[in-house]
């Protein structure tokens, strides 16, 4: 058996030098170096800025979108989309572990997973893509899939649906953050705050800020700010769409009083938010941009010409303790696990999960 790197460089096939994430191309062939993990893939979770992207260009027709995405992972040796460079995460069963990949999770052979490292730098091939609703960004595939030594990943837990965790996990990174950047009675916006990661940055921040603070949610829909509101998720909604900067600047302006938010954090699925995110940020004050629609240039340049000295942090979509952090949000909000299970979870997988144990 071969010897792999541990970040998994050994995979690159170009450019040489890179690592596996920024690589055009990768080596998928399925056998396995000493420190990797084998995984047969049963669904995909394209990120939803890469799905929205696919879905467009292919004019919501599933087969050109099979088609489309076949094509990507033939091409790159991984699901990276070309267009936004995102790629998502996946759910499959451990089909081999080479002897040096790290045992402390005491994973096994069998056990069913989710991987927490993009599909953007993981080693994909699809032998066939069994199911793909232009509506659910969960692909459901014959595929194999290589997880590096160091990739993180979690043992589905036996309590959730598999695809329910599946579809919070995707998005675990959010709310973590969540954690970690709001304080209480602070003022925090969620821009896209309606969607998935929305919902779930909502109640953790709602959950922070108490009684005294705010948690205000920019949201494009009139269904998903009404969804908001019926799950009093936020103390504020603005319907209002967030790439048109001056009219959410002065919405937001109006709720808090011109003095702008602590924290805000862009969870929407589409470009060109950039400085809405930051002009309603107070001096001083941070913006998470977890969107992966986000320009680092527009960012920084934006900022600086508009004389903003505010954090500005790139969403790492990886947290300590995220996988649990979020799990545990679907597990104490009886409202949001309904709500993913009948947005996120395709009908057929809507049963109980019957997996052994949950670990990360
Ligand atoms: N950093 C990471 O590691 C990481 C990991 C996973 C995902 N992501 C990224 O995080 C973002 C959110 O993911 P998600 O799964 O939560 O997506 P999602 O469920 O599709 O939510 C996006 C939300 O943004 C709203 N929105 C879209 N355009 C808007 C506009 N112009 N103004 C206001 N709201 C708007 C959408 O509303 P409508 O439904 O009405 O359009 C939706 O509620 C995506 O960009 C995704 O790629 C990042």
């Amino acid at each position: 058996m071969q010897k792999g790197d541990r970040y998994g460089t050994h995979r690159v096939l170009s450019p040489a030098g890179t690592l596996p994430q920024p690589a055009i191309q990768l080596d998928n062939t399925m056998e396995i170096y000493d420190n990797e993990m084998l995984i047969d893939v049963s669904t995909l979770n394209i990120d939803s800025a890469s799905y929205t992207q696919i879905k467009k260009q292919c004019h919501s027709n599933a087969e050109d979108m099979k088609n489309l995405i076949l094509s990507i992972v033939a091409e790159r040796g991984k699901m990276q989309n070309p267009v936004t460079g995102s790629g998502g995460m996946l759910i499959g069963t451990v089909k081999a572990l080479g002897p040096k990949f790290p045992h402390n999770n005491k994973v096994k052979v069998g056990d069913r997973i989710a991987t927490l490292v993009s599909l953007s730098l993981t080693p994909l091939k699809i032998y066939d893509i069994k199911h793909l609703n232009p509506k659910s960004d969960q692909v459901d595939v014959n595929a194999e899939a290589i997880l590096f030594e160091s990739g993180i990943y979690a043992i589905l837990p036996n309590d959730l649906p598999e695809k329910l965790a599946l579809a919070a996990l995707d998005v675990a990174g959010a709310p973590a953050q969540v954690d970690r950047l709001v304080r209480e009675s602070d003022i925090v916006c969620l821009i896209g705050g309606g969607g998935k990661s929305g919902v779930l940055c909502c109640y953790q921040a709602m959950k922070n800020v108490g009684a005294y603070g705010k948690v205000i949610v920019v949201e494009y829909s009139k269904e998903n700010a009404q969804r908001i509101k019926d799950l009093h998720l936020a103390t504020d909604v603005i319907i209002a769409d967030a790439t048109n900067v001056m009219d959410v600047y002065r919405k937001v302006m109006a709720i808090t009083g011109g003095r702008g938010c602590d924290v805000t954090i862009n969870n929407v699925n589409v470009p060109a938010t950039e400085m809405t995110s930051i002009l309603v940020t107070k001096g001083q004050g941070c913006v998470y941009f977890f969107s992966m629609a986000t320009s680092f240039t527009k960012a920084a340049l934006g900022a600086e010409g508009v004389g903003k000295d505010i954090c500005l942090i790139v969403g790492n979509g990886y947290a300590k303790g995220h996988s649990e952090l979020t799990l545990n949000i679907i597990r104490e909000s009886r409202e949001i696990r309904e709500l993913f299970e009948n947005l996120y979870v395709p009908a057929v997988d809507k049963e109980e999960g019957d997996n052994e144990n949950f670990l990360y």
